[in-house]
Order: C-alpha cells, then structure tokens, then sequence
C-alpha cells in the first residue's frame, strides 16, 4: 500500500501528528484500538501506532516524536519529510489488543508511549466502560492534550516539576483482575513488570508494548561476523543488528522488531550480548539474543548465519 503525506501538524514539544491518505484514492482497511502501522521511507522502516479514528478510511494518523540521538526514523519524518511525499505502509498491524468488555482498565503512558491508548481509550469511552490513565513524561510540554473523557479519571506526572509517577505506589493500590496496559521506555515496562511480579502478579496480566531498539549512551560500534555465510558486517551504534543482517541480504526471521515476540532469536558462537530484549529466558540468554533490539558488550559477534 502507498500512502501520502498529507499533513504535519505540530501538537506538543518534539511532537507531530502526521495524516497519511491513500495514494489511490481508494479507501483504507479500518483498525482495531491499539493497531500499528509499518511505513519505510528513507531506506528505513519504522512502526508507528495509529491514532486516528479506527473505523475512518479516508485517512491514518501517526504521531512522532524526535528522538535525540535519532536511529533515523524520527529526524527524517521531523527534519524532511514534507506533504506530497509516498511512503510504502504495511498494515495494519494487531499486535497489542484491548480487552474491551472488562469492567475497568488502567493504561500507563510514558512520553510518546501515549499513542496506542488514544484508540484504546476512545473505544472504552464509547461503550462506556471505565479507565484509568497514568500519562508521565519528562517534561510538561511532551504531554499530549487529550480530549475529556466522561468515563476516564487521567493522571498526569512530569519529572521536570517533581510530580513522579510512583510505580510500587500505583500497582499496590490495583486489582491484578483488571487488565493493566503499559507502553513506553524499557525502564517503565521494566519497573512495571517488576512491581507486577513482587506482588505476585501473573505475568500475563502485564499487557506491554515498547520502543523498540534505542542507542544508549556508551554503545560502541560492533563488528558482526556470520559463521556460516562467511560475512562480516560493522554495525554503528543507532542502527539494530537486525537491519544491518537484512541491509546485507542475509534471511533472518523477525516480526515485532520490539524486543517483545523472540522471532529474530539467533544463535551466538563468540561475543558478548548486551541483552535488551523482554521476552528471553536467562538460559535462552545464555547462548543467543534478538538481532532486533540487543547490542554487545564485545567488541565482536560470531553469529550462526
Ligand atoms: S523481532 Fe520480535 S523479538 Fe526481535
């Protein structure tokens, strides 16, 4: 599918809402809440939620916000993308589902991690179920507007002002029977899934959705080389293992790109992994990591591709 950049409209600090119309003129696929959107441009691919209306075809909306440092994704769509231009979409993608006949939800955001509940808390509104949404964000300014909702009580925390969100504090005061939506940095879901976890929580009710692969600082150039194919590839810091196997040709299974499914799981021969994922075991650790999002301790991998 191509779409067209139609609009970009800026809606908070760092923050813009693109709409994105067919390039056919023919109608849309609706989504259910909570879907996500694959667009390549620029030789990238990115995920992005939709935040428009899920039953509209006429258009899809995406919100992005610039990362500093940038993979890529988010400079180009601020920096150069303008109205007019085609991108290659793929989707929609149902991969974080709401439970929309549950009598209450809590939903917790973090900065731009906001994006799949706007659909998700638009549903519950419509038919009328109660929610709760705790929105934390470094800066005041980052905090999207949200329109009044009848059925929501909206919480918001910005660090800059010192009103922190406090996870054991929030989770403490929650049934673990109502369904609990976290998505935004790998610290949050972490301290969620943790807390989730010291009260005895099943695992499984701790419904997440992260990032996906971010630079730290300190991450240092790795040098990949494929036992099987011969191959050695020098991959920068900003740019996922995964893409530099795909960039290069080799065939390597991935899905959610987010860390999060285990699809681009892959066998390591030498090296050290800096492990970034959610969804390993710290056996499967022991000998392997997803190319998606994990990076190395070692100046090297030997990987078995
Ligand atoms: S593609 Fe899902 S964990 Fe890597």
């Amino acid at each position: 599918m191509q779409l067209v950049l139609a609009e970009r409209t800026p809606v908070a600090e760092d923050t813009l809402r693109l709409r994105l119309a067919p390039a056919s003129g023919q109608g849309l696929r609706p989504f259910a809440p909570g879907a996500h959107l694959a667009l390549s441009f620029a030789g990238l691919e990115r995920r992005y939620s939709l935040t428009s209306d899920p039953a509209g075809v006429d258009y899809y909306e995406i919100h992005v916000l610039r990362v500093r440092p940038s993979r890529g994704g988010s400079e180009y769509l601020h920096e150069q993308a303008q109205p007019g231009e085609r991108m290659d979409a793929a989707g929609p993608f149902h991969a974080f589902a709401l439970q929309e006949d549950a009598p209450r939800s809590v939903f917790i955001a973090g900065g731009i991690g906001i994006t799949p509940f706007l659909t998700m808390m638009a549903a519950l509104e419509r038919r009328g179920r109660s929610f709760a949404l705790h929105y934390a964000a470094r800066r005041a300014e980052r905090l999207l507007p949200l329109p009044p909702y009848r059925h929501g009580d909206v919480h918001r925390y910005s660090a800059a002002d010192g009103v922190r969100l406090q996870v054991p504090e929030l989770l403490a005061g929650l049934s673990p029977a109502l369904p609990l939506y976290v998505c935004g940095p790998r610290g949050l879901i972490e301290s969620v899934r943790q807390c989730a976890a010291a009260l005895g929580w099943p695992a499984v009710r701790v419904r997440f959705e992260s990032f996906g692969a971010a630079q730290r600082p300190g991450d240092r150039p790795v040098l990949v080389r494929l036992a099987r194919s011969g191959l050695s590839i020098e991959v920068a810091p900003g740019r996922s293992i995964l893409d530099a196997l795909l960039e290069n040709g080799v065939w390597t299974g991935y899905e959610c790109r987010r860390g999060e499914c285990a699809s681009c799981v892959t066998e390591v021969l030498a090296g050290t992994p800096d492990h970034r994922d959610f969804c390993l075991t710290e056996a499967q650790r022991s000998h392997s990591l997803c190319t998606c999002v994990s990076w190395a301790q070692s100046a090297e991998l030997v990987l078995d591709l």
